[in-house]
């Protein structure tokens, strides 16, 4: 009798390790952008090759639209391990002691996507990346948004234009010198909370790629929307270091694998993507589209110069020179 209580004891617990064993591994990965966005679909189509890759063994939880934390939060959360992968925009790793990446704020400093990728797929990018491992942080790629228009309630035409404007930006000390170099008033604010500021007033008016405008319906609140391609804004993914150097290495191996090919294919759409916000945003009628003479163009490049030499102490001198000499620009040109 003993003998049989101790037998189907056994049995139970081998049926519960089992289970156990089975259990998949789970990433949470937040963000704070539509699903229709780069970012959101490159998030989901990670999210399929990493399952269809580990059969089931990785299930990737994604919290879109800062469903689970906004901006501050979601970097918190993954330094504490409550979320395992994110993928902030560049303009949000200074208050984590890795301010360098603002240089990817720097007006002007991109021409086209051709120039960016020298960079994030380059040794800089990568060198990069590799700064955030002493902060308890991996970084497993770039993935590209694009572009930024200007938005406000007035034509944004000529630099003049923006004085005394409040524009809501992002975390970025860059990205607060570019818009006092405008002669406008920066203020930081979480993305989330972007469409009702612009709708009470309480800002001006703002910047971002057009898919991140369009989604968030921020053109039904703007009534111009200026296509000065004046910054980039793209993200880096990242994962909570201890997790990751956790996994099983074939698994580790795989999620490497598909992060790779989501990069991929999250790159060749971003453009597409934010191509067809724009054509959109047009069609809305909501907001009017202005597009800027070579005249304009110029005038804004010349006020925004200043803020490559203003910020280059804090970004790195060095750092500044070996983008510029990677990309071609040359601020004496403008
Ligand atoms: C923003 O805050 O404007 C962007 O960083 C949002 C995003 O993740 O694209």
């Amino acid at each position: 009798m003993k003998f049989r209580t101790i037998a189907i004891g056994l049995t139970a617990a081998a049926f519960s390790l089992a289970a156990f064993a089975q259990q998949p591994i789970v990433i949470k990965f937040s963000h704070v952008v539509a699903v229709d966005t780069p970012k959101g679909h490159a998030a989901e189509y990670f999210k399929k090759l990493a399952e269809e890759r580990t059969k089931g063994r990785v299930k990737v939880e994604v919290y879109p639209n800062s469903q689970l934390y906004k901006d501050k939060e979601e970097m918190e959360a993954l330094q504490l391990g409550a979320v395992q992968m994110l993928a902030p925009s560049l303009a949000k790793f200074a208050p984590l002691g890795v301010k360098e990446f603002e240089a990817f704020d720097l007006p002007y400093i991109f021409d086209n996507y051709t120039e960016l990728h020298k960079v994030t797929q380059g040794p800089i990018g990568a060198a990069l990346l590799k700064k955030l491992e002493p902060k308890g942080i991996i970084g497993l790629a770039y993935w590209d948004n694009g572009f930024k228009v200007m938005s406000a309630n007035k034509p944004l035409r000529m630099p003049a234009d923006f004085k005394g404007l409040k524009m809501r930006i992002q975390s970025s000390k860059v990205l607060d010198s570019q818009m006092r170099a405008l002669g406008a008033i920066p203020q930081v604010m979480a993305f989330s909370e972007v469409y009702q500021a612009l709708q009470t007033g309480v800002v001006d008016g703002t910047e971002n790629p057009p898919s991140n405008l369009y989604t968030q319906k921020m053109h039904e609140v703007q009534k111009y929307v200026t296509v000065s391609d004046h910054g980039y804004l793209g993200y880096a993914v990242i994962v909570n270091k201890k997790f990751w150097d956790g996994l099983p290495a074939d698994i580790r191996t795989t999620l490497e694998g598909a992060m790779k090919d989501a990069t991929k294919v999250a790159d060749d759409e971003a453009k597409k993507d934010n191509d067809a916000a724009l054509e959109a945003v047009k069609k809305s009628g909501k907001s009017q589209v202005i597009t800027l003479t070579a005249e304009e163009k110029t005038a804004w490049k010349k006020a925004l110069l200043k803020v490559h030499q203003e910020q280059a102490d804090r970004i790195g001198k060095d750092l500044i020179q070996s983008i510029y000499k990677e990309t071609g620009f040359d601020p004496a040109k403008l």
